[in-house]
């Protein structure tokens, strides 16, 4: 018979005051899986709710390259499944060193790659390979989880809040005044919430200002100033608008970027947990242990499955075409229908669907009596979206931006176009 442990753990106490990590006690969970939750709970209630709130794909809309699920069973029958080397498999780093010259443009010497799984254990061991505690991290806001890792970290977060009108991007003069007590500089785009892409001539500046500090630091032999560029959305940029990189705009700052990558977006493979950091040597070799000791490898079929699609890109072209153009049609479909909303006077507008799966939505709701409430913060928004519309989406309050501006992320990666027409049309009616 087996011991039933239950007993043991009916009284889960007061987590936070016991845990012997502050560190941990005070870690966030995930807000926007909290969403989700609520979301799945009006679905079991039998209501109809279109999804917008996941940064993720429903396979039987988005599925991954065929030749990636035949090049991964392939290699399993190969026997591919030891312990991968903790920086990556060889055939990996130089498949996404041939990528980058490729595409990018970028011709990376050996040494300069760290895989993982998924672009997370990069991300983390970049910024553990990086800050002491007490490090100042300045990122703009609205952004991706960046602000969990700084608190992993136990740094300091500057949030340096974007504005609209600029795609959510921060520019030279909102970031100057923080870069002289910067250790780490975070960007991202196409950016996670906004569906936005960072303009050269945002960006060139932001890099020379980069150097310039970096030249001061290094004359006064201080650590210098790193931009950790977060591109993985990269091939997931829509007409009208490029991707660049740092890199490409500033040569030199080859020696302060660490460029973030991955699998899960760009093939819809979020599942599949494999993503890379492109950085310094210098950096690398810190990351490697890192990784190993977190055993954050990807595996090892998977690896060499996506060397050979990635030492081939043409071999991905007509899978990424019809990919992004399938995705721009979403957004735009929802764009449009939010902008005709806008020229018969409703209360809500968007910015341009650039890149990635999402689009940015502002509601001016403030002091309207909709469903149960007068409305006022951005989670009352969200609430009577929800609840009067069946339309999940995730306020950018969940990406650390300030409350009541009225700004929402809608995800297109797990609806239909069917399901963008009837959102839009319940939208409508609450509006109306
Ligand atoms: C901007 C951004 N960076 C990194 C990640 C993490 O990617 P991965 O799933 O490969 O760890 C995400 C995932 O949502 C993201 O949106």
């Amino acid at each position: 018979m087996a011991l039933d442990l239950r007993p043991l753990f009916a009284d889960a106490g007061d987590l936070p005051a016991r845990t012997p990590s502050p560190m941990a006690a005070a870690m966030q969970g995930s807000a926007i899986l909290a969403i989700a939750g609520e979301v799945r709970a009006l679905r079991a209630a039998g209501e109809a709710v279109a999804n917008f709130t996941i940064g993720d794909f429903d396979p039987s809309l988005f599925p991954i390259p065929e030749a990636l699920v035949a090049g991964i069973k392939a290699k399993l029958d190969a026997g591919e499944t030891n312990y991968p080397p903790a920086v990556g498999m060889p055939e990996l780093r130089s498949a996404i060193r041939h990528y980058y010259k490729e595409r990018l443009g970028l011709d990376y010497p050996e040494g300069t790659v760290q895989v993982g799984s998924g672009a997370r254990p990069p991300i983390y061991s970049a910024f553990r390979s990086i800050l002491a505690p007490g490090d100042v991290v300045v990122h703009p806001v609205p952004t991706w989880n960046v602000r969990y890792y700084v608190h992993l970290n136990q740094a300091e977060g500057i949030a340096v809040v974007t504005k609209p009108e600029n795609g959510f991007m921060p520019t030279l003069d909102d970031l100057l005044p923080h870069l002289p007590r910067a250790r780490v500089l975070v960007l991202n785009s196409p950016l996670n919430p906004s569906g936005t892409v960072i303009a050269e001539d945002l960006l060139r500046p932001v890099c020379e200002a980069i150097i310039e500090e970096n030249r001061r630091r290094e004359a006064a032999g201080e650590r210098p100033l790193i931009l950790l560029y977060d591109q993985v959305y990269q091939q997931l940029v829509f007409d009208g608008y490029a991707h660049t990189t740092p890199v490409h705009l500033v040569p030199e700052m080859a020696k302060y970027t660490i460029l973030v990558d991955a699998i899960s977006k760009a093939w819809a493979a979020t599942g599949l947990r494999l993503g890379w950091a492109v950085a310094p040597p210098w950096i690398i070799g810190r990351m490697k242990p890192l990784v190993g000791h977190m055993g954050a490898w990807a595996a090892r079929a998977e690896q060499l499955a996506t060397a050979d699609l990635l030492a081939a890109p043409e071999s991905t072209d007509a899978f990424m075409n019809d990919f992004r153009g399938t995705l721009q049609s979403r957004l735009r479909r929802l764009r449009d229908g939010l902008l005709a909303m806008k020229a018969d006077g409703l209360p809500v507008d968007c910015l341009d669907a650039q890149g990635a799966i999402y689009l940015s939505a502002r509601f001016d709701l403030a002091g309207r009596r909709l469903v149960d409430r007068t409305v006022e913060t951005d989670e009352d928004v969200r609430s009577v979206l929800l609840h009067g519309a069946g339309v999940a989406v995730v306020p950018f309050t969940a990406f650390g931006y300030p409350d009541r501006t009225g700004w929402v992320r809608f995800s297109v990666g797990s609806v239909s176009d069917a399901d963008v027409d009837a959102a839009l049309s319940r939208i409508r009616s609450l509006l109306a």
